[in-house]
């Protein structure tokens, strides 16, 4: 079997423990489910996010794209891994337009699952979302 290439320990804790801290900054009056995401970039620079819930509940952000979008505009172009961490019994898993925005930055990015028990589950976004939408060649192009 092919060994899944996987981040190292230190890094996996470093980045679960930012989750978590930056987990306390989330906006969710209406599911009360506060979520912490924490990506890792080149230069092992980390970027933090959390949910932001809004009334038009549709519109609400998922930690990950909060912190995606926040590593994107800081200049982070390379994003190696994301953790992250709420508070449920087993290690919640990202949504599925979460997989898609993974998807689209690096198929091989490590997901790294965690709740506050410390309990922690280690994915690739291939395994999250396999047969993902890509550019696709129209019939013309072909
Ligand atoms: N949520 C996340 O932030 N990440 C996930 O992976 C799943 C769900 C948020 C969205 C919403 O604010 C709350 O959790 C309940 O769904």
């Amino acid at each position: 079997m092919k060994k899944m290439k996987t981040i190292n320990e230190k890094i996996t804790s470093e980045l679960i423990k930012a989750a978590r801290k930056v987990r306390e900054n989330a906006y969710a009056p209406y599911s009360n489910f506060a979520v912490g995401a924490a990506v890792l970039c080149e230069g092992d620079k980390i970027f933090e996010g959390c949910n932001v819930e809004n009334v038009a509940l549709g519109i609400s952000i998922c930690a990950e794209r909060s912190a995606i979008v926040k590593a994107f505009s800081e200049g982070c172009k390379n994003i190696k891994a994301i953790a992250i961490v709420a508070d449920s019994n087993e290690p919640a898993a990202p949504c599925g337009i979460c997989r898609q925005v993974f998807y689209e930055f690096n198929p091989k990015m490590s997901v790294i699952l965690a709740n506050l028990d410390g309990k922690v589950i280690i994915r690739n976004v291939e395994n999250l979302l396999p047969h993902a939408f890509e550019r696709v060649r129209t019939k013309k192009e072909s």
